[in-house]
C-alpha cells in the first residue's frame, strides 16, 4: 500500500475556489437591524457556520426529516432520465452545496463539464469540494465561497460567460445548469423566491436549467415531526445561531433561557421556526442591549410548502418552463426539471 502512495497523490485532482468574501461584514449590522425589528428577526443564512453546517447533516439525517431520504431516492430513481433531459458537459451550478452528497447521484450518469458548488460557509465548502474532487477525478471542480441570496455574478468562471456573436454562439457553448435540492427555495418569502428564480434566468440564460426540489403541502403532524426531531438535532441547530453571535460578534446571549420552537402556520403554508426567550432577560451586542420578556420570539427560519402546480406557475412567472417533474408514491416531495423559456433574455 505505501508504494502506491505517490501516485494516488499525483492523482489529486485539484479544485478552482472563488472567494466573494460574502457575510463578514454585514453579520453584527443585520443581527442588530433584525433585532430592533418588530417581529424579531435574523436571516437564516447565518446559521451556517462550520457547527451549523455539519448539525445540519445531522437533521438530514433523522428519522423525521423526511426530505433528505426521499428527494435522494427521487434523484436515484430518475438519474438517467434527469441525464437525458440535460445533456453531457454542462456547467452544473449549486447554489448552497453544503456537503454536496446529493450531486453525487448525479455526476457518473450526467457527466458536467465543470461543477461549481457554492456555498456561504468557507471551510466547509472547500473540504466539500476538494473531497468530491479526488472521487471524482475527471471533474472539473470550482468551488465559491458566496451569499447566494443576492444575485451571482458568473464572470470568474473561466470559458463560460463569453458571447461571441460572429461563432453564433448563444450566450456560451456551455449550457448552464442549476441544481438547487432540499428545498431551500422554501425558505425565501414567496416574493423573494420569484426574485430568486428570475436572477437564475437571468444567470442561466437561454437553453439554461434548473433542477430543483421543492417540499410538498401534507399533514400537519408530518410537517411538524420534521422540524421537531425527538433526539433535539433541529433545537441545537437553531440555538447554535446564538452560540456563533456570541462567539462572533461578542454577545451575551444565555443559550439556556431560549428554546427552539417550530410549528406549522397553516394559513401561510409555513413551517416557522423561533427561539423563544424562556423568561425576562436583556441581552448586548456591541453598544446595543436588548431587553426580551419571556415568551418573546426570534424569527429565524420560514420554510414555505408548495402545491406541485403552484411552484410551476412561480417559475413560469420568473421566466422558466416546465419539463418535467417527479414525486414519490406518498406525495411528500417534488423533484422539477425547468428551462429557460426563450422569449426570456440572457441579458
Ligand atoms: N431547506 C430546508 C427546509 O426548509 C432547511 C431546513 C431543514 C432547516 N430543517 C431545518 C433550516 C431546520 C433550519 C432549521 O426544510
Amino acid at each position: 500500500m505505501t508504494q502506491m502512495q505517490p501516485q494516488a497523490q499525483m492523482q489529486v485532482n485539484e479544485i478552482q475556489f472563488t472567494d466573494n468574501n460574502p457575510q463578514l461584514a454585514c453579520f453584527a449590522e443585520e443581527v442588530i437591524g433584525g433585532l430592533k425589528k418588530t417581529p424579531r428577526c435574523i436571516p437564516p443564512k447565518f446559521f451556517y457556520d462550520k457547527r451549523g453546517s455539519h448539525i445540519f447533516d445531522d437533521i438530514c439525517e433523522t428519522d423525521e426529516y423526511y426530505v433528505t431520504r426521499t428527494e435522494t431516492e427521487l434523484l436515484k430513481k430518475h438519474n438517467t432520465e434527469i441525464a437525458q433531459l440535460i445533456g453531457e458537459n454542462c456547467l452544473l451550478i449549486e447554489p448552497g452545496s453544503g456537503n454536496s452528497q446529493k450531486v453525487r447521484i448525479l455526476l457518473d450518469e450526467l457527466k458536467p463539464q465543470t461543477y461549481l458548488p457554492m456555498d456561504i460557509s468557507r471551510d466547509y465548502l472547500t473540504s466539500a469540494a476538494q473531497e468530491l474532487a479526488n472521487e471524482f477525478p475527471w471533474l472539473d471542480v470550482h468551488a465559491a465561497c458566496v451569499d447566494y441570496t443576492t444575485p451571482i455574478d458568473l464572470s470568474f468562471v473561466e470559458n463560460c460567460t463569453d458571447t461571441d456573436p460572429a461563432e453564433n454562439r448563444i450566450n456560451n457553448t456551455i449550457r448552464k445548469v442549476a441544481f438547487f435540492p432540499g428545498s431551500s427555495i422554501g425558505n425565501f418569502e414567496k416574493s423573494h423566491a420569484g426574485q430568486f428564480l428570475k436572477n437564475m434566468a437571468n444567470m442561466l440564460g437561454v437553453n439554461g436549467g434548473l433542477l430543483i426540489g421543492v417540499d410538498l403541502k401534507k399533514d400537519p403532524s408530518t410537517l411538524h415531526a420534521a422540524y421537531n426531531d425527538k433526539n433535539g438535532a433541529t433545537a441545537e441547530f437553531n440555538l447554535n445561531l446564538l452560540t456563533r453571535i456570541n462567539r462572533e460578534l461578542g454577545a451575551n446571549f444565555n443559550i439556556g433561557n431560549f428554546s427552539h420552537h417550530a410549528f406549522y402556520n397553516n394559513e401561510k403554508s409555513r413551517i416557522e421556526m423561533h427561539l423563544v426567550s424562556n423568561r425576562p432577560q436583556s441581552v448586548t451586542i456591541d453598544s446595543e442591549y436588548f431587553h426580551f420578556k419571556e415568551g418573546d420570539t426570534i424569527h429565524t427560519e420560514n420554510s414555505y410548502k408548495y402545491h406541485i402546480e403552484e411552484f410551476q406557475e412561480l417559475a413560469s412567472e420568473a421566466g422558466f418552463k416546465s419539463r418535467r417533474v417527479w414525486t414519490d408514491e406518498n406525495n411528500l416531495f417534488s423533484l422539477h426539471y425547468f428551462e429557460v423559456a426563450e422569449s426570456i433574455s440572457p441579458r
